[in-house]
Parts: C-alpha cells; sequence; structure tokens
C-alpha cells in the first residue's frame, strides 16, 4: 500500500467548510463523534490524542468543520482525523453518519487459505444448479496493531470453516464478490465470538455466509430465498460491489 499522511486522506475526501450556512447556525449541528459538542461554538475540545505527533495536525484547527465530498455529512475533521489513526489506516474513510465509503475499504482479517470447490449437489430451494463450496482457513497467530491486543495471541475455532453457494449466475457473483472481499481482508476480524463469548479469536466480519448445506436448524443455512440478495447488500456496505470486478 502507498503509504499517504492521515491528514492527506482526509482532506482527499473531506473538503473545508469555511463558514457555517446561517440555516445551519439556528439549528443544532453536532459532529457525530464529539456527540454533544456544538460544532460552532469556540469551545470545542480537542479529544485527547490530537497533541501526540501520530495523531496531531499542523495544518487542522479542532474547530475545523469538514464535509464529505460525497454524502456532504459535516464534522470536525480532527474527529475524522482521530478516526482514521483508530482504524487501519488503510487509505479509506467512511462516513460516520450514513457509512458512505471513500476510497477502498480493508479490514483487518489474520492470514489464511480461501479454497473453492463444485459438488454435485443441489441445496434446498436451489434444485436447478450444484453447489459452490467455499473452505476458509485460518491459523492461529500473533495479533498485529490493527487488532485488539497487539502482541498477544489469537485463536481460531471452528476452522476450516465450510461454507456454501448455488452454483448459478447469482452464487458465482457473490463468490467473486467474496473473493475481492477476501483479499481486502473485510470477511473475518479479531475479537470477541458473540457465539462464545471467547475474546481474541477469529471471528466472522459483517458478510453473513451459509455454513449449513441441507438444512436450516442453525439459520445459517438453506433454504433461505433472500440469502443471496442480503450477502450482495452486506458486501456493498463493505464497498465490495460489482464495479470491482469489472475494475479488478
Ligand atoms: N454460521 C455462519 N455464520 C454464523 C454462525 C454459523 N454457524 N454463527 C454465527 N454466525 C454469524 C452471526 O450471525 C454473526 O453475524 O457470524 C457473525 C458473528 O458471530 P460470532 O458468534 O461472533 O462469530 P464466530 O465466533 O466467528 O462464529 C460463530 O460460526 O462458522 C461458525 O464455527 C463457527 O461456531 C462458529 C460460529
Ligand atoms: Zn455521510
Amino acid at each position: 500500500l502507498p503509504v499517504q499522511k492521515p491528514e492527506e486522506v482526509i482532506k482527499k475526501y473531506m473538503e473545508e467548510v469555511g463558514t457555517i450556512p446561517d440555516e445551519l447556525k439556528k439549528t443544532e449541528l453536532h459532529c457525530v463523534i464529539l456527540g454533544l459538542h456544538d460544532m460552532h461554538g469556540a469551545s470545542v475540545m480537542s479529544p485527547s490524542g490530537y497533541d501526540s505527533p501520530e495523531g496531531g495536525s499542523q495544518t487542522l484547527q479542532p474547530s475545523t468543520v469538514g464535509k464529505f465530498t460525497k454524502c456532504g455529512h459535516t464534522l470536525h475533521m480532527l474527529c475524522m482525523l482521530a478516526m482514521y489513526n483508530n482504524g487501519n489506516k488503510d487509505g479509506s474513510l467512511q462516513c460516520p453518519s450514513c457509512k458512505t465509503i471513500y476510497g477502498e475499504k480493508t479490514g483487518t482479517q489474520p492470514k489464511g487459505k480461501m479454497e473453492i470447490y463444485s459438488i454435485p449437489q443441489s441445496l434446498p430451494g436451489h434444485p436447478d444448479c450444484g453447489t459452490i463450496q467455499i473452505v476458509y482457513n485460518i491459523p492461529p497467530g500473533i495479533q498485529g496493531t490493527e487488532h485488539p491486543n497487539p502482541g498477544q495471541p489469537y485463536t481460531c475455532r471452528g476452522f476450516p470453516r465450510f461454507c456454501f453457494l448455488p452454483d448459478n449466475d447469482k452464487g458465482r457473483k457473490v463468490l467473486e464478490l467474496l473473493k475481492v472481499a477476501w483479499t481486502r481482508r473485510l470477511i473475518f476480524t479479531v475479537g470477541t465470538s458473540n457465539t462464545t463469548g471467547e475474546p481474541d479469536t477469529v471471528v466472522w466480519n459483517e458478510i453473513h455466509h451459509k455454513t449449513e448445506m441441507l438444512s436450516n436448524v442453525s439459520g445459517h443455512g438453506y433454504p433461505d430465498p433472500n440469502y443471496l440478495d442480503n450477502v450482495l447488500a452486506e458486501l456493498a456496505a463493505q464497498g465490495v460491489t460489482e464495479d470491482c470486478l469489472r475494475r479488478d
């Protein structure tokens, strides 16, 4: 990845709002990150971290308000900078108000393997085609700076994890998008498992997978007529859309 200065990333996707329009002054204009802090008051406090060389800024004042180029939402540019520095600093921003992604969002999925197989059996609800099987395998390792407890080990439960898609046009499209999501480290993350409560373990991120092939007892199986549309929406929410397939 080309190394971009955090401040430059902010300025790439947000423009400084010189003066706040009068109509907005009358309304309560709040920064979503500072919450109750008044954005146009003089008493704006900087959240901690701005004094440090890493989180600091030479050219942005604590009161500087920025506007996202596409969605138009506004917040303190220093708040966005603090949020960016808190994340994996991949050159992308996500509007905290509407989740619009600027640039290419990547995640914190640890190293591992994604393999694809074909199964000549159909899935409940998809009688006219065979099945794509995805096998994810991630071995245990040590957490990086992008993880909750850098330097500590992470565990990997239930790997290899087997997932299923119908082998039709839409299923194959989902597969291609999942490959993009895998490359961008978006399928798994390191955290606390909702299912087991175990911390420092590899868990599914925000993209649902079907891990049960022939029934849907768990809710993570077939039949599920909405699954492909739902997972396409979840992929899109991570910035993974058909556009990525044309470009990549
Ligand atoms: N299959 C697929 N997705 C699941 C499953 C499952 N069996 N159980 C939970 N999820 C989804 C949840 O709906 C949630 O959105 O994964 C997301 C994260 O849930 P966690 O419990 O935090 O994730 P994790 O610990 O990784 O997985 C739980 O999934 O594949 C299985 O073997 C795995 O038993 C484990 C389970
Ligand atoms: Zn927005």
